[in-house]
């Protein structure tokens, strides 16, 4: 079967009016107000971090989608560090990519039931009741429970002060949606709110009117879908739902040549604080801050970020450096 249909540029205004919202969206909306109102209470700066790949599916009763590269591990690793800056964090991620804390023991890399062991239980002690009834329970190894202990003291930290609140998203529709109606519940806190755009967004998707309602049949030869361009959404983001908020956007390429003009005329175009370039191989290694500046003979400014000695997470450095420009920014204001 081949689907071809003509490609629709549609304004974001367009875009939100023609597409289904989703079902959540309103008890979203309403977790987030509430949150919102908590931190400015509190006196917290508040960052939104999206967080990982939005996917495009291909048919109404979906079995095939697209999807864009990100495991979630900018967005996740952020999150933490934003949140031991003393900023409360809305956490946007696609469902089931990786998510801050949890992260140390994702299923791949560093599996928890690997570092589980199977113990006898001694009912005589108050902190190992409920084992099995023939006297078994499980216990950290002792060469894990450092890590452990770190993690879950953060974690429950986070848990009691409530600074963390989580959403999700599968597709691009979600997403947009999503966005929007957080960055609408952050306006009030005007130049405290950051913006942190890791999510890696689908440029091209199928509105819902051009697409099959059920699973695309093969043996027909080749498919072809033509795709419409989706509504670029930083535009919107800085001029009306959030014109005070701090926006820092990602740019990731390939071709390393790209990077900073890419990132220029994101700047160009959509006149936010600050875009981050990453290069997809060294994205862990070094990143680069480009930010408008009119004292420099071209017009921007560019500091590369790079990973120290002896640390293992760039997103430590990312976000020092991005706490300081937004406390200058808050100061301004
Ligand atoms: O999760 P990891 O595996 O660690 O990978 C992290 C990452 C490489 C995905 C991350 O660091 C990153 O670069 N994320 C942005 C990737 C991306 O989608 O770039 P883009 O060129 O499609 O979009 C650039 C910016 O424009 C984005 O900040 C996005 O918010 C914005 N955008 C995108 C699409 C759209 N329709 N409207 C937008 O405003």
């Amino acid at each position: 079967m081949s689907t071809v249909t003509q490609p629709t540029v549609f304004s974001a205004e367009e875009y939100f009016r023609t597409q289904p919202a989703p079902a959540t969206l309103d008890q979203d909306a309403a977790k987030v107000r509430a949150f919102v109102a908590t931190q400015k209470k509190a006196g917290r700066p508040v960052v939104l971090v999206t967080s990982g790949g939005t996917t495009v599916p291909l048919e109404r009763n979906v079995v095939r989608f697209l999807d864009n590269f990100s495991a979630g591990t900018r967005g996740a690793t952020s999150a933490e560090y934003f949140l031991q800056a003393g900023y409360a964090v809305i956490f946007m991620h696609r469902q089931f990519s990786l998510q801050p804390f949890s992260r140390h023991f994702s299923h791949s890399t560093n599996p928890f039931l690997e570092f589980l062991e199977i113990g006898p239980s001694n009912p005589m002690s108050p902190i190992e009741p409920g084992g099995s009834d023939d006297g078994e329970t499980v216990k950290v190894l002792p060469s894990m429970r450092r890590e452990l202990l770190t993690v879950l003291r953060l974690y429950h930290e986070v848990q009691r002060a409530g600074t963390m609140l989580t959403l999700s998203f599968v597709t691009v529709d979600d997403y947009l949606f999503l966005l929007r109606a957080v960055a609408q519940e952050m306006e009030p806190l005007g130049r405290s709110a950051m913006f942190y755009l890791a999510a890696a967004v689908s440029d091209f998707y199928l509105p819902t009117q051009k697409m099959a309602e059920h699973k695309i049949q093969s043996g027909k030869g080749s498919l072809q879908i033509e795709m419409d361009q989706v509504p670029k959404i930083l535009k919107p983001l800085r001029d009306h739902w959030t014109p005070e908020g701090f926006i820092v956007s990602f740019k990731l390429e390939t071709d390393p040549q790209l990077l900073i003009p890419k990132a220029r005329q994101a700047l160009e175009r959509y006149d936010h604080k600050l875009v981050i370039g990453n290069d997809l191989n060294r994205r862990k290694f070094e990143v680069v801050f480009v930010e408008k500046d009119s004292t420099s003979k071209t017009g921007y400014k560019e500091s590369w970020v790079t990973l120290p000695e002896g640390k293992h997470e760039i997103e430590e450095e990312m976000i020092k450096k991005l706490v300081e420009m937004h406390k200058e920014y808050m100061n301004q204001g």
